[in-house]
């Protein structure tokens, strides 16, 4: 469970302040996929940066199973069990992707088990292995990719930035299928299908908490709220 209490995030924006998010509370529960969408810049990316400790914020106090995680880095709250994967994929080059997977979930995998979680998400998973994970994979394959390793990971929370981002349908039918009993999903997403799935929506806007519940209640709400790139297919 992630709690957000009186979350603020501003940056200097010349010699003035500019606030990102403010005053941003909410639970994020155990056993639950929580969505965050709304528009462009609202500050979707920001929010879950902060919870993964990418950036820190302003003010306010981040609470991972009731422990205060506000000024633990990064590699600190990964080891609790919190795990991110990044609207845009980072990539490597020289490591296979194997290897990848076997650094993720710290252990030496058989092939077949590494190939379970590529094929979780859509890869034909012998054909990429023993690939590198680098440039040359293209912009779906490496976004697929960073969910696997992500998966790999088997996190108690696992934050996911727009993972349908450059997925093509037929994989992602089978996102829909990757959450498990148990686990805290915070995944940022403009997809209808993924909303759907949600158990709950947290939409944001320029900052602020514009509504927040039960996903089928929430979703009634949303083309009011002008989310333009909540598309419907
Ligand atoms: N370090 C920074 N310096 C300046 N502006 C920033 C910084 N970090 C975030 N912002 C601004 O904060 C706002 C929120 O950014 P964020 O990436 O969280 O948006 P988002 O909701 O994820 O948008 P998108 O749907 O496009 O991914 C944007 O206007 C962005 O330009
Ligand atoms: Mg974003």
């Amino acid at each position: 469970m992630i709690e957000l209490k009186h979350i603020y995030y501003t940056i200097k924006d010349g010699d003035k302040e500019k606030t990102i998010l403010e005053d941003i509370n909410c639970i994020f529960d155990d056993d639950c996929v929580t969505a965050i969408t709304g528009q462009n810049g609202s500050g979707k990316s920001t929010l879950t940066k902060l919870i993964m400790g990418i950036i820190n914020p302003t003010s306010g106090k981040i609470y991972f199973n009731n422990i205060d995680i506000t000024d633990k880095s990064v590699d600190e709250r990964a080891k609790m069990g919190l795990t991110y994967a990044f609207q845009q994929p980072i990539t490597f080059r020289g490591i296979t992707i194997k290897e990848l997977i076997d650094i993720a979930s710290n252990e030496d995998n058989s092939i077949p088990k590494a190939c379970e979680y590529l094929s979780k998400v859509g890869i034909c998973a012998k054909d990429y292995i023993n690939r590198e994970f680098d440039k040359t994979l293209s912009g779906g394959e490496q976004k697929r990719i960073e969910l696997a390793l992500t998966l790999a990971k088997c996190g108690k929370c696992i934050i996911f930035d727009e993972p349908e981002a450059g997925i093509d349908l037929w994989s992602f039918e089978r996102l829909n299928n990757i959450f498990e009993k148990g686990i805290c999903y915070i995944v940022v997403s403009h997809q209808t299908r993924l909303l759907e799935r949600a158990d709950k929506i947290l939409v944001l806007d320029k900052g602020k908490i514009k509504n927040y519940g039960i996903s089928a209640e929430v979703i009634k709400h949303l083309s009011s709220y002008q989310c333009k790139r909540v598309s419907e297919d």
